[in-house]
Protein backbone atom coordinates (compact mmCIF):
# COMPACT_ATOMS: atom_id res chain seq x y z
CA UNK A 1 0.00 0.00 0.00
CA UNK A 2 2.87 2.83 0.94
CA UNK A 3 5.77 0.94 -0.46
CA UNK A 4 8.64 0.10 1.35
CA UNK A 5 11.48 1.61 0.17
CA UNK A 6 14.03 4.33 1.65
CA UNK A 7 12.55 7.38 2.45
CA UNK A 8 14.71 10.47 2.05
CA UNK A 9 14.44 12.36 5.33
CA UNK A 10 15.20 15.99 4.74
CA UNK A 11 17.33 18.56 7.23
CA UNK A 12 15.95 21.56 7.65
CA UNK A 13 18.44 23.75 5.58
CA UNK A 14 17.31 20.92 2.82
CA UNK A 15 13.61 21.88 4.10
CA UNK A 16 14.36 25.50 2.95
CA UNK A 17 15.53 24.74 0.30
CA UNK A 18 12.32 23.36 -0.90
CA UNK A 19 10.62 26.35 0.71
CA UNK A 20 12.11 28.18 -2.16
CA UNK A 21 10.59 25.86 -4.70
CA UNK A 22 7.60 25.98 -3.02
CA UNK A 23 6.61 29.73 -3.04
CA UNK A 24 7.39 29.53 -6.67
CA UNK A 25 5.13 27.34 -7.32
CA UNK A 26 2.45 29.57 -4.91
CA UNK A 27 2.93 32.55 -7.04
CA UNK A 28 2.99 30.72 -10.53
CA UNK A 29 -0.43 28.98 -9.25
CA UNK A 30 -1.54 32.31 -8.14
CA UNK A 31 -0.82 33.95 -12.12
CA UNK A 32 -2.33 31.11 -13.26
CA UNK A 33 -6.07 31.13 -11.22
CA UNK A 34 -6.05 34.97 -12.15
CA UNK A 35 -6.16 34.21 -15.58
CA UNK A 36 -8.17 30.86 -15.76
CA UNK A 37 -11.58 32.71 -17.06
CA UNK A 38 -14.17 31.60 -20.13
CA UNK A 39 -12.17 32.73 -23.24
CA UNK A 40 -8.40 31.65 -22.48
CA UNK A 41 -6.92 28.89 -23.39
CA UNK A 42 -5.05 26.03 -21.43
CA UNK A 43 -1.92 26.56 -23.04
CA UNK A 44 -2.31 30.17 -22.36
CA UNK A 45 -1.98 29.34 -18.71
CA UNK A 46 0.76 26.82 -19.66
CA UNK A 47 2.51 30.18 -20.70
CA UNK A 48 1.58 32.10 -17.94
CA UNK A 49 3.01 29.32 -15.35
CA UNK A 50 6.15 28.92 -17.54
CA UNK A 51 6.71 32.50 -17.32
CA UNK A 52 6.74 32.76 -13.41
CA UNK A 53 8.80 29.55 -12.99
CA UNK A 54 11.71 31.32 -15.65
CA UNK A 55 11.32 34.47 -13.53
CA UNK A 56 12.68 33.21 -10.25
CA UNK A 57 15.41 31.25 -12.44
CA UNK A 58 13.86 27.73 -11.52
CA UNK A 59 13.07 24.82 -13.74
CA UNK A 60 9.41 23.34 -14.44
CA UNK A 61 9.61 20.03 -12.84
CA UNK A 62 6.99 18.10 -15.52
CA UNK A 63 8.32 19.49 -18.49
CA UNK A 64 10.34 16.40 -20.03
CA UNK A 65 9.64 14.33 -17.10
CA UNK A 66 8.64 10.53 -18.62
CA UNK A 67 8.12 12.50 -21.91
CA UNK A 68 5.79 15.00 -20.61
CA UNK A 69 5.74 18.10 -23.03
CA UNK A 70 4.04 20.70 -20.74
CA UNK A 71 5.11 22.76 -17.31
CA UNK A 72 1.41 22.66 -16.24
CA UNK A 73 -1.11 19.75 -15.90
CA UNK A 74 -4.17 21.16 -16.70
CA UNK A 75 -7.56 19.06 -16.29
CA UNK A 76 -10.68 20.23 -17.22
CA UNK A 77 -14.28 18.72 -16.02
CA UNK A 78 -13.88 14.70 -16.41
CA UNK A 79 -10.37 15.23 -16.66
CA UNK A 80 -8.91 14.13 -13.10
CA UNK A 81 -4.62 14.52 -13.25
CA UNK A 82 -2.47 14.70 -16.14
CA UNK A 83 -4.59 17.07 -18.89
CA UNK A 84 -1.77 18.53 -21.41
CA UNK A 85 -2.36 22.21 -22.03
CA UNK A 86 -3.34 23.06 -25.53
CA UNK A 87 -5.77 24.82 -27.86
CA UNK A 88 -8.90 24.19 -25.06
CA UNK A 89 -10.83 27.19 -24.56
CA UNK A 90 -12.08 27.70 -21.18
CA UNK A 91 -16.00 27.93 -20.98
CA UNK A 92 -18.05 29.49 -18.21
CA UNK A 93 -18.69 26.57 -15.46
CA UNK A 94 -16.13 24.43 -16.50
CA UNK A 95 -13.99 22.72 -13.55
CA UNK A 96 -10.34 23.20 -14.02
CA UNK A 97 -7.88 21.35 -12.15
CA UNK A 98 -4.25 22.82 -12.28
CA UNK A 99 -0.96 21.39 -11.41
CA UNK A 100 1.90 22.83 -11.18
CA UNK A 101 5.72 21.54 -10.13
CA UNK A 102 9.20 23.28 -9.72
CA UNK A 103 12.36 22.74 -9.00
CA UNK A 104 15.19 25.31 -7.17
CA UNK A 105 19.01 23.99 -6.89
CA UNK A 106 17.33 20.56 -7.73
CA UNK A 107 14.88 20.61 -4.36
CA UNK A 108 11.17 20.06 -6.08
CA UNK A 109 7.59 21.87 -4.93
CA UNK A 110 4.51 20.30 -5.63
CA UNK A 111 1.02 21.70 -5.74
CA UNK A 112 -2.45 22.00 -7.67
CA UNK A 113 -6.12 24.26 -7.13
CA UNK A 114 -9.15 23.72 -8.52
CA UNK A 115 -10.50 26.94 -10.12
CA UNK A 116 -14.32 26.29 -10.45
CA UNK A 117 -15.19 29.25 -13.68
CA UNK A 118 -18.25 31.53 -12.76
CA UNK A 119 -21.51 29.68 -13.82
CA UNK A 120 -20.93 26.55 -12.52
CA UNK A 121 -23.35 24.09 -10.98
CA UNK A 122 -23.67 24.73 -7.19
CA UNK A 123 -22.83 21.22 -6.93
CA UNK A 124 -19.71 21.83 -8.87
CA UNK A 125 -18.65 24.16 -6.54
CA UNK A 126 -19.37 21.83 -3.47
CA UNK A 127 -16.98 19.27 -5.51
CA UNK A 128 -14.11 21.69 -5.59
CA UNK A 129 -14.67 22.99 -1.99
CA UNK A 130 -15.36 19.29 -0.95
CA UNK A 131 -11.63 18.05 -2.09
CA UNK A 132 -9.75 20.88 -0.67
CA UNK A 133 -11.45 20.52 2.59
CA UNK A 134 -10.32 17.57 2.02
CA UNK A 135 -6.37 17.98 1.41
CA UNK A 136 -6.08 20.16 4.46
CA UNK A 137 -7.98 17.55 6.76
CA UNK A 138 -5.49 14.98 5.74
CA UNK A 139 -2.31 17.77 5.84
CA UNK A 140 -3.63 18.78 9.41
CA UNK A 141 -3.89 14.73 10.17
CA UNK A 142 0.30 14.73 9.29
CA UNK A 143 0.77 17.55 12.81
CA UNK A 144 -0.09 14.73 15.29
CA UNK A 145 0.29 11.59 13.55
CA UNK A 146 2.42 8.49 14.44
CA UNK A 147 1.78 7.34 10.97
CA UNK A 148 1.19 8.32 7.51
CA UNK A 149 -2.11 6.48 7.41
CA UNK A 150 -3.61 9.09 9.32
CA UNK A 151 -3.64 10.77 6.55
CA UNK A 152 -6.30 8.74 3.47
CA UNK A 153 -8.77 8.16 7.28
CA UNK A 154 -8.69 12.07 7.38
CA UNK A 155 -9.35 12.39 3.63
CA UNK A 156 -11.83 9.85 3.74
CA UNK A 157 -13.36 11.19 6.54
CA UNK A 158 -14.21 14.54 5.14
CA UNK A 159 -15.52 12.34 1.42
CA UNK A 160 -18.40 10.19 4.16
CA UNK A 161 -18.88 13.94 5.90
CA UNK A 162 -19.66 15.60 3.06
CA UNK A 163 -22.06 12.76 1.45
CA UNK A 164 -23.64 12.65 5.21
CA UNK A 165 -24.41 16.50 4.50
CA UNK A 166 -25.89 15.59 1.39
CA UNK A 167 -23.39 17.24 -1.12
CA UNK A 168 -23.38 16.20 -4.83
CA UNK A 169 -27.30 15.93 -4.88
CA UNK A 170 -27.39 13.12 -2.31
CA UNK A 171 -24.77 10.78 -4.35
CA UNK A 172 -21.67 9.35 -3.15
CA UNK A 173 -18.65 10.61 -4.06
CA UNK A 174 -15.80 8.86 -5.97
CA UNK A 175 -12.28 9.03 -4.24
CA UNK A 176 -9.71 8.15 -6.73
CA UNK A 177 -7.30 4.90 -6.11
CA UNK A 178 -4.83 5.10 -8.90
CA UNK A 179 -2.70 7.82 -8.42
CA UNK A 180 -1.76 8.75 -4.89
CA UNK A 181 0.20 11.61 -3.31
CA UNK A 182 4.16 10.89 -2.64
CA UNK A 183 7.03 11.49 -0.96
CA UNK A 184 8.69 14.63 -2.42
CA UNK A 185 12.68 16.24 -2.48
CA UNK A 186 15.54 15.49 -4.82
CA UNK A 187 12.96 14.02 -7.23
CA UNK A 188 9.36 15.10 -7.77
CA UNK A 189 8.06 11.41 -6.62
CA UNK A 190 9.84 9.60 -3.81
CA UNK A 191 8.56 6.65 -1.54
CA UNK A 192 6.51 6.91 0.61
CA UNK A 193 3.04 6.68 -1.57
CA UNK A 194 0.26 8.77 0.61
CA UNK A 195 -3.04 7.09 -0.24
CA UNK A 196 -6.28 9.08 -0.28
CA UNK A 197 -8.03 6.32 1.24
CA UNK A 198 -8.50 4.40 4.45
CA UNK A 199 -6.14 1.07 4.94
CA UNK A 200 -5.31 -1.70 6.72
CA UNK A 201 -1.99 -1.10 6.54
CA UNK A 202 -1.04 1.96 8.88
CA UNK A 203 2.01 3.18 6.98
CA UNK A 204 5.82 4.11 7.74
CA UNK A 205 5.97 6.74 11.06
CA UNK A 206 5.72 10.24 10.92
CA UNK A 207 9.26 12.08 11.97
CA UNK A 208 10.72 14.81 11.37
CA UNK A 209 12.38 15.23 7.91
CA UNK A 210 9.34 13.72 6.17
CA UNK A 211 8.46 15.65 2.78
CA UNK A 212 5.28 14.68 0.98
CA UNK A 213 2.78 15.60 -1.43
CA UNK A 214 -0.75 15.76 0.08
CA UNK A 215 -3.08 14.97 -3.23
CA UNK A 216 -6.69 13.89 -3.02
CA UNK A 217 -8.46 13.82 -6.38
CA UNK A 218 -12.65 13.18 -6.17
CA UNK A 219 -15.19 12.67 -8.63
CA UNK A 220 -18.71 13.17 -8.75
CA UNK A 221 -19.38 10.08 -9.61
CA UNK A 222 -17.68 6.37 -9.53
CA UNK A 223 -13.67 6.76 -8.57
CA UNK A 224 -13.05 4.79 -12.05
CA UNK A 225 -10.61 6.31 -14.46
CA UNK A 226 -9.34 5.64 -17.44
CA UNK A 227 -6.38 7.35 -19.58
CA UNK A 228 -6.51 9.02 -23.14
CA UNK A 229 -4.75 8.21 -25.91
CA UNK A 230 -2.42 10.92 -25.25
CA UNK A 231 -1.31 8.60 -23.13
CA UNK A 232 -1.43 11.24 -20.29
CA UNK A 233 -5.18 12.38 -20.01
CA UNK A 234 -6.37 10.61 -17.10
CA UNK A 235 -10.36 11.10 -17.11
CA UNK A 236 -13.58 9.31 -15.35
CA UNK A 237 -14.97 6.65 -16.78
CA UNK A 238 -18.50 7.49 -16.16
CA UNK A 239 -17.23 11.32 -17.66
CA UNK A 240 -18.59 12.45 -14.32
CA UNK A 241 -16.11 15.79 -12.88
CA UNK A 242 -13.43 15.89 -10.84
CA UNK A 243 -11.34 18.23 -8.64
CA UNK A 244 -7.74 17.59 -7.34
CA UNK A 245 -6.02 20.02 -4.96
CA UNK A 246 -2.30 19.36 -3.69
CA UNK A 247 0.38 20.75 -1.56
CA UNK A 248 3.55 19.44 -0.44
CA UNK A 249 4.40 19.65 3.39
CA UNK A 250 6.93 18.76 5.56
CA UNK A 251 7.52 16.92 9.45
CA UNK A 252 9.45 19.15 11.10
CA UNK A 253 10.68 18.47 14.74
CA UNK A 254 8.25 21.30 15.95
CA UNK A 255 4.88 20.53 13.45
CA UNK A 256 4.60 20.98 9.62
CA UNK A 257 5.10 23.11 7.27
CA UNK A 258 2.99 23.72 3.94
CA UNK A 259 6.04 24.64 1.60
CA UNK A 260 3.78 25.33 -1.39
CA UNK A 261 1.28 27.66 0.44
CA UNK A 262 2.46 31.49 0.78
CA UNK A 263 1.47 31.63 4.60
CA UNK A 264 3.03 27.82 5.01
CA UNK A 265 -0.74 27.05 5.80
CA UNK A 266 -1.16 29.41 9.12
CA UNK A 267 -4.85 29.62 7.69
CA UNK A 268 -5.78 27.00 6.90
CA UNK A 269 -4.27 24.94 9.44
CA UNK A 270 -5.18 27.49 11.89
CA UNK A 271 -8.80 26.65 11.35
CA UNK A 272 -8.43 23.13 11.86
CA UNK A 273 -6.56 24.02 15.44
CA UNK A 274 -3.29 23.39 14.12
CA UNK A 275 -0.01 25.47 14.30
CA UNK A 276 2.30 25.68 12.02
CA UNK A 277 6.11 25.35 12.66
CA UNK A 278 7.76 28.64 13.22
CA UNK A 279 10.86 28.02 10.91
CA UNK A 280 11.85 30.48 7.80
N1 LIG B 1 1.55 16.74 -9.49
C1 LIG B 1 1.48 15.56 -10.32
C2 LIG B 1 1.81 14.49 -9.39
O1 LIG B 1 1.90 14.57 -8.40
C3 LIG B 1 2.50 15.61 -11.33
C4 LIG B 1 2.21 15.04 -12.63
S1 LIG B 1 3.54 15.46 -13.46
C5 LIG B 1 3.69 14.87 -14.96
O2 LIG B 1 2.13 13.59 -9.19
F1 LIG B 1 4.81 15.29 -15.33
F2 LIG B 1 3.64 13.59 -14.89
F3 LIG B 1 2.75 15.36 -15.67
CO1 LIG C 1 2.10 15.34 -6.83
Amino acid sequence: MFGRERIEYKTPEQVLLMRRAGLVVAEALAAVRERAVPGVTTGQLDAVAAEVIGDHDAKASFLGYHGYPATLCVSVNDEVVHGIPGPRVLEAGDVVSIDCGAIVEGWHGDSAITVVLDGAAPDDVDLAATTERAMWSGIAALAGAERLGAVGEAVEDVVDAAEEAGLNGGARYGLVEEYVGHGIGTAMHQPPDVPNFRSRDRGPRVRPGLCVAVEPMIVRGQRFTQILDDDWTVVTSDGSRASHWEHTVAVLEDGIWVLTAADGGVEQLGALGVTVAPLG
